[in-house]
């Protein structure tokens, strides 16, 4: 019997209407367009304005999307997973309001947190689900509303994230395309190198957890910067090696998209040329969980049956994986 591999079928978005620039950051903090620009790589990013509307609205915008690409009625999904470290509520999860908001009446649905290796952990996890035999057909979500966790007063944040999301759905096939393998860590970050305080079990929400400012999101830049750029290319390379994979062989270059200098580095050592790589930075910024699968979709014309696709990502936890997946949809 030949082995059931997980395809994707579908790839969707959602970017709210809304462009912030560099300069409309410089009313805001002590910053200019030529720093962020030579620094992250980014000149603008897109905010989901309206303080009725969550991740999920994200989420379930780019999940139809998907489903209308792939040709797929909701109900037919056996799973939803939203990676997202920007729920609507602590609970209950995103993906659940998604669930229900799409008609999938027979996925059970449930979100998971890895920061910015949240969509490769999370599809992953779906296509374990597929390879097991026990579902058919699961979308994979990854979207963020940052612009509701940062600190517009913290130049050394607010200028690096914005808001969106993408989805894929995944469906079981006995070709040769889909996920081939994965290798993802993890390293427990008791220095909070990058992390949102506020709002959990340790600081729920008080008058002074308001006031200290614990309910934005933190990070040590350059601490992270230093790590991301090691372990985003040591396991893109891992994931090469295991799989007998030469510079050549590759066809795309998918990674998170934090910092277009850890993005050069990754490709760099991986010695893939720069033409190969997927790089929309300059027009989102970091989105979290959605940067993969918006640049999956601002591709997705360009992919062809066969294509080998490393996709790669750094981020809080701290996380970091890659995977190897072989394009045919
Ligand atoms: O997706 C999850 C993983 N996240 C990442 O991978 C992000 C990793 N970190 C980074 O991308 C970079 O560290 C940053 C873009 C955040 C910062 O770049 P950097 O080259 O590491 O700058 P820096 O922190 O060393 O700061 C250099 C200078 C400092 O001033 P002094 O101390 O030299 O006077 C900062 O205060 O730049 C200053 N600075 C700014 N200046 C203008 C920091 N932020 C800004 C700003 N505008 N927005």
């Amino acid at each position: 019997m030949s082995q059931i591999r997980a395809k994707i079928t579908g790839v969707g978005k959602f970017l709210p209407d809304h462009i912030m620039t560099n300069k409309d950051l410089e009313d805001l903090v002590d910053t200019n367009d030529e720093w962020i620009r030579s620094r992250t790589g980014i000149s603008e990013r897109r905010i989901l304005k309206d303080p009725d509307k969550g991740t999920s609205f994200i989420a379930e915008h780019a999940a139809n999307d998907a489903l209308n690409d792939a040709g797929l009625d909701a109900s037919e999904l056996d799973a939803i997973i939203v990676a997202t470290v920007t729920p609507d509520y602590l609970f209950p999860a995103t993906a659940c309001l998604v669930q229900r908001r799409i008609g999938a009446d027979n996925a059970y649905a449930f979100d998971l947190s890895a920061a910015c290796s949240g969509f490769l952990f999370a599809l992953t996890n779906g296509g374990n689900m597929i390879e097991s035999g026990r579902a058919k057909k699961v979308l994979v979500i990854g979207a963020d509303k940052m612009s509701s966790i940062l600190d517009y007063t913290d130049r050394t944040t607010c200028i690096l994230f914005g808001d969106g999301g993408g989805a894929v759905v995944l469906e079981a096939s006995d070709s040769e395309a889909g996920i081939i393998d994965y290798v993802h860590h993890t390293q427990g970050d008791d220095e909070c190198m990058l992390y949102q305080p506020g709002g959990g079990s340790i600081n729920p929400a008080t008058v002074e957890t308001v006031e200290n400012r614990l309910h934005y999101l933190r990070q040590d830049g350059k601490s992270v910067f230093k790590k991301a750029t090691v372990g985003m290319a040591d396991v893109s390379l891992e994931i090469m090696e295991r799989n007998n994979l030469s510079p050549d062989d590759i066809s795309w270059l998918v990674p998170h998209q934090a910092n277009l200098r850890i993005i050069d580095a990754t490709a760099r050592r991986m010695g893939v040329d720069k033409e190969k790589v997927m790089i929309n930075i300059n027009k989102y910024g970091n989105t979290t969980s959605g940067t993969i699968p918006l640049c999956l979709h601002d591709w997705k014309d360009q992919l062809n049956e066969g294509d080998n696709l490393i996709l790669s990502a750094f981020g809080g936890g701290l996380t970091w994986g890659a995977i190897y997946l072989k394009w045919g949809k």
